[in-house]
């Protein structure tokens, strides 16, 4: 290969596309991105139409190739994006409906619907996760119930990353850690669950040939090298779940290194080598596989994690300074002004329900024990530490399933903020590396582009996590942190019912 080789990764995200090229020793050539809406019409739903993602892609390919980059250096593809939004497809390969996104809370009735159909006991031993309103199959059923002209003509489900592979390259697949997120597949055995597709009636035709993150489905078909700019024949390679592929590419795939990212949702990831003994697969904890063969993980949700601070911010901003990113940099410094534990001021970043280790969509944020010494310091820095409590919960629901947690690397995100790592690394009591390398989920899309087509022989490609700075968790905040979390975590179960009565 010639040294100008690059590898591309594409992110379908919540908030935007984002295209990143490595080069063939992992390193970041350029990236470029490109936005889209998200619709809620109504509370609590969230939808965004899927030919939205397909035009950023064409966008953001266009800025790299105005910057000068060759699409014909591109040795692979690789995709990723956000996990569990549902797209469906007629049998012309046209979108039938809005994909019903991952954040959306609309279908509790279809997730008591699936458990009794299935079975409690017999969904968790299948698929090893319990009905949350996140996941695919739910949404699946409540387009059955609700669009039903739009699930008679449905030929395909696909997984947001898929329906970009399925325009790039004509071809319907998707890969294992992706596929995990649907609550259709037999997660252990890494195949579609043929007992729950059967149990819920759905036509198993429906469902996308999953394959490992690394394996190769097809390549730039001409129509798309039209509409991308990219070359015909290149390799387009499975990829991953976004939190699977962000941790390949902090090549955090063994046990005992964890990844933390904070966007619109924080995500607390760890990496298996095998998968848990069935007495520890209780639901509370997601259980998926990871992108690379042979690898399993446990994951942590908190649904508003820089949501939360993004809330505060645009509540705030009438008031601030600065706008934008700026204005989220000033928060940052105001949250700084104000001591660990915020004086006895504990927010619940419950503002679009939660999922772990409390799954209930109808949970809602709360500020408490707000007093007349409050500033604004204290509210900025009690959502960073509401945001860290909620992680911690999920931590120690993973060492409770005997996951080794040595080290913590932010894999995009939040964390690019010194407060708020600092703040992670104390309440989590786990040190914290970052790089100064680009992260993030497309990173790791591309690198599994690479790891696909023998441009790389590992994830560990590209980044010196020695050469890099650690924020270790300090004594000192730790006993008011600690006072804070008990104060956390006691303020759910008592505030359960009230969240309840007043849905
Ligand atoms: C994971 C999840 C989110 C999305 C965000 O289960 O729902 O992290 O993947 O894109």
């Amino acid at each position: 290969m010639s040294p100008t080789t690059t590898v591309l990764g594409i992110d379908v995200g919540t908030s935007g596309l984002k295209a990143v090229l490595l080069d063939a020793a992992g390193g970041t050539v350029d990236e470029a991105s490109a936005s889209y809406p998200l619709r809620t019409p109504r509370p609590g739903w969230t939808e965004q139409d899927p030919e939205d993602w397909w035009t950023a892609t064409r966008e953001a390919l266009g800025a790299l190739w105005a910057r000068g980059h060759a699409a014909g250096q591109i040795a692979a593809v690789g995709l990723t994006g956000q996990m569990h939004s549902l797209v469906l497809l007629d049998e012309a390969g046209a979108v039938l409906a809005p994909a019903i996104l991952w954040s959306d809370q609309r279908t509790a009735a279809e997730c008591q619907t699936i458990t009794e159909r299935v079975g409690a006991a017999e969904l968790l031993a299948r698929t090893a996760n319990i009905a949350l309103p996140g996941f695919t199959a739910p949404k699946l059923l409540w387009v059955e119930r609700n669009w039903p002209d739009a699930y008679r003509r449905a030929r395909r489900l696909l997984l947001p990353k898929d329906f970009i592979r399925f325009r790039l390259a004509d071809v319907v697949a998707t890969d294992v850690s992706d596929a995990s997120g649907t609550l259709l597949f037999d997660v252990r055995q890494r195949r579609w669950s043929d007992e729950v597709v059967r149990a819920l009636e759905i036509e198993p035709g429906l469902l996308p040939p999953a394959l490992e993150g690394n394996a190769r489905t097809g390549s730039i078909s001409p129509a798309a090298a039209t509409q991308t700019g990219l070359i015909a024949g290149t390799p387009v390679v499975a990829g991953g779940g976004d939190n699977a592929a962000a941790a390949v590419g902090v090549d955090a795939v063994d046990p005992g290194v964890l990844t933390v990212s904070i966007g619109t949702s924080g995500v607390l990831f760890a990496p298996l080598d095998r998968f848990p003994e069935q007495h520890h697969v209780d639901g509370r904890l997601h259980v998926f596989c990871h992108a690379l063969p042979d690898r399993w993980h446990l994951m942590a949700v908190t649904l508003s994690a820089g949501g939360s601070l993004r809330w505060l911010r645009d509540l705030l901003q009438p008031l601030l300074p600065v706008s934008g990113d700026a204005a989220y940099t000033w928060l940052l410094e105001r949250a700084a002004e104000a001591p660990p534990g915020c004086e006895g001021l504990v927010f619940l970043p419950y503002l679009s329900g939660e999922r772990t280790p409390h799954v209930d969509p109808l949970a809602r944020g709360v500020f408490f024990g707000l007093h007349l010494g409050h500033r604004l310091e204290h509210l900025v820095r009690s959502v960073l530490e509401g945001v860290a409590f909620s992680l911690r919960q999920g931590l120690e629901l993973m060492q409770g399933v005997g996951a080794d947690t040595d080290v913590a690397r932010g894999a995009g995100g939040g964390l690019q903020s010194p407060i708020w790592r600092q703040i992670m690394a104390d309440v989590l009591d786990v040190s914290v590396q970052t790089t100064t390398a680009s992260t993030g989920a497309a990173r790791g899309a591309a690198v599994l582009g690479g790891l696909g087509v023998g441009l790389y022989a590992s994830p560990d490609v590209g980044i010196r996590w020695s050469e890099q700075p650690v924020q270790q968790p300090q004594a000192e905040p730790r006993s008011a942190l600690d006072a804070a979390y008990r104060i956390y975590t006691g303020l759910y179960p008592r505030l359960a019912g009230s969240f309840a009565e007043s849905a």
